[in-house]
């Protein structure tokens, strides 16, 4: 792994934030820019960002696998998708969206499917809950899903375009119900 000369560079300028001997407190936003760089975290790609950081692989290696945002499997090409699978969301519909996932992508979490594209993960709670249950693709979210919306937002992610992310029954949190 190496980073492309301008995020090698933007890499040492936020090393140079730190005081002498903090440079590690860098990792996240060098493993974030190393994983936006190839869509994932590979073993090689965490032992760079922590040689840069004069950090053992062990210790990269603990904070890339502590946050559910770093992947440390390779994701679809097209969309790599979370489905929140706490409290409000699995009361209002999770387990259906994730066996949306399970039979449209891969029976398993960070399997890819078939054709590549996609992948997918539950995740816990995404600070969305009174929009539940919802799912982040990419960094959107998309709420108030239901199995066939979500079924229709894959379809539209396979037919190469962008669904409008956010609450997808039209209402909005701070609305009155
Ligand atoms: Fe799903 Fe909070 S429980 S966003």
């Amino acid at each position: 792994f190496a980073f492309t000369p301008a995020n090698q560079k933007w890499a040492e300028a936020q090393i140079t934030k730190y005081p002498e001997g903090r440079q590690a407190s860098a990792i996240i936003p060098l493993l974030w820019r190393a994983q936006e760089q190839e869509g994932w975290l590979s073993r090689p790609a965490i032992e760079h960002v922590s040689e840069m950081l004069g950090m053992a692989y062990i210790r990269g290696l603990e904070v890339a696998t502590f946050y559910f945002m770093f992947q440390l499997q390779p994701v679809g090409s097209v969309a790599h998708i979370q489905v929140c699978g706490t409290t409000s969301c699995m009361i209002c519909g999770a387990e259906d969206l994730m066996a949306v996932c399970k039979e449209r992508i891969a029976p398993n979490a960070h399997e890819l499917s078939a054709d590549g594209k996609f992948s997918w993960e539950e995740v816990e709670c995404l600070g969305s809950c009174a929009n539940a249950p919802m799912a982040q693709i990419g960094k959107d979210y998309y709420e108030d899903l239901t199995a066939e919306g979500f079924g229709k937002l894959l379809d539209e992610l396979a037919a190469g375009k962008v669904p409008v992310p956010g609450p997808q029954n039209g209402r909005y949190a701070s609305e009155p119900l």
